[in-house]
């Protein structure tokens, strides 16, 4: 049997490069699926100098014989994924035609994101930096069971009251906890049931289409969204998203068995970045940092805002291998490094007397994280573009081989720029 199922997952903290690897290995599956996250998520894909910002919509969808899946672990806002299908069909694209959705979706709904946006004024300083698009209160109303699936909005007749319900709820909050406004009921029911009538062509049973499609050996590429270090269990707490981002969510994520997952690739920059609060032990507060945010254009593709910037961090890798039964890691932004004169790895970290060799768990025992730095040389030809190993300078190749020897992990792709074909495939992830 094909082994042609694989994980796409972030091993830092969003932005490696997920949604460029996605569409670059699409060509060989016959689905892209996400599984988890919502419109916080922004995967930007450069085709012939083309941007695409893709949310909602998996990273497949400029494939036209790929078919994309939202699987019952994202959370959808219908009207976020109206607007991204529609500047796509502006463009020739079909979207409609190749997605389906899973009618168990939790809906992001208006009273998600004033909640969400009221909590972080009310937090002040202390704000989780949120994308604010309602998707942690959406997680939230899911596991209180409350929420509103996908399904309901295909049941006009229940559906008001259904929201009558747990508005009452949520407008008590907004109104008396957060001091913010509260929604007017008719308004968000008659917004919820326009939404039913453009999606029920796309709900299907995503789980026994894909299941199908891995019978038939044809290769499913799993999407995650955010990374690791985001994830609810295992990141930087409380400064973390609301769902499990790691390759085990897949499964969860789709209704596929695990063991339908043949590959874990791990998506990584050369660096490390970071968009929102919370603790960053290789953070570059220097005239270095900005010269990476600027030559990366780290800007956030979903919200526009600035991500921080710092050193490759080992030790935080290692973690992200260990839980997501990384295979191979592709190594993004390589050309974002070009012209410095050093290039620095975090290799291990102290915590006072004590010696560290994995990213702890928890937001305060990684802000006590001080991380000691093991040098490279760095290169001044330019790996910009470059598409074979053997091209690129040797201290380029030389920082590659100590990263993947200090990781443990093979590297089966590096990327030298945003276009799609600025990509070295060492091995392919798909019949690894
Ligand atoms: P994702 O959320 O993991 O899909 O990543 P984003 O799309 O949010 O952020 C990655 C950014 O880096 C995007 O703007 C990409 O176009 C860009 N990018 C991806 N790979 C490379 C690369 O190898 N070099 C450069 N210079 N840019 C890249
Ligand atoms: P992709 O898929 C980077 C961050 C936010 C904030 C925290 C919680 O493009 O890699 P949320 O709105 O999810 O409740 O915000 O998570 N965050 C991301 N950072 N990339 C992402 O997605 C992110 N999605 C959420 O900045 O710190
Ligand atoms: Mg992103």
């Amino acid at each position: 049997m094909a082994k042609r199922n694989v994980v796409v997952i972030g091993t830092q903290w969003g932005d490696e490069g997920k949604g460029k690897v996605v569409d670059w290995i699409a060509p060989q599956v016959a689905a892209v699926a996400r599984f988890q996250g919502g419109h916080n998520a922004g995967h930007t894909l450069v085709i012939n100098g083309q941007k695409t910002v893709l949310r909602l919509l998996p990273s497949g969808i400029l494939h036209p014989h790929v078919t994309c899946f939202i699987g019952n672990g994202v959370v959808v806002a219908p009207d976020a994924l109206q607007i991204e299908i529609n500047e796509l069909e502006a463009r020739g694209i079909q979207a409609r035609g190749r997605l389906r959705i899973s009618g168990a979706c939790p809906v992001v709904m208006p009273y998600h994101v004033a909640i969400d946006q009221a909590r972080e004024a009310k937090r002040g300083a202390a704000k989780i930096g949120t994308t604010g698009r309602g998707i942690g209160p959406t997680y939230e109303d899911k596991v209180a069971r409350r929420g509103i699936r996908i399904t309901d909005l295909l049941n006009p007749s229940t559906l008001p009251e259904k929201i009558s319900e747990v508005l009452d709820y949520h407008n008590f909050v907004l109104k008396n906890y957060l001091g913010a406004s509260e929604l007017d009921r008719d308004l968000v029911v008659s917004q919820a049931l326009s939404w039913g009538g453009y999606l029920a062509p796309l709900v299907a049973d995503v789980s026994a289409e894909l299941n199908a499609i891995c019978a038939a050996g044809k290769g499913v590429l799993f999407e995650g969204a955010q990374g690791t270090l985001l994830d609810i269990d295992h990141g930087t707490y409380p400064y973390v998203t609301s769902s499990n981002c790691l390759a085990g969510q897949a499964s969860a994520g789709t209704g596929v068995g695990p063991r339908e997952i043949n590959h874990v690739l791990g998506i990584t920059k050369a660096y490390t970045t970071r968009v929102g609060s919370g603790p960053f032990p290789t953070e570059l507060t220097d005239e270095t940092g900005a010269w990476i945010a600027k030559r990366g254009n780290e800007f956030g593709s979903n919200t526009g805002r600035a991500r921080r910037c710092g050193w490759l961090d080992i030790p935080a890798l290692k973690r992200a291998v260990e839980i997501n039964g990384i295979d191979s890691l592709a190594v993004m932004k390589l050309d974002v490094l070009d012209g410095l004169p050093e290039v620095k790895v975090c290799v291990g970290y102290t915590n006072g007397a004590t010696l560290l060799d994995r990213l702890p768990v928890g937001a305060e025992e990684v802000a006590r994280c001080v991380p000691a730095y093991e040098s490279f040389p760095g290169w001044t030809t330019p790996t910009h573009g470059l598409r074979s190993f053997d091209a690129l300078p040797e201290q380029a190749r030389h920082y590659l081989t100590a990263v993947q020897q200090l990781i443990g992990v093979p590297i089966s792709m590096i990327s030298t720029g945003a276009e799609r074909d600025d990509t070295i495939l060492l091995h392919s992830p798909v019949n690894y």
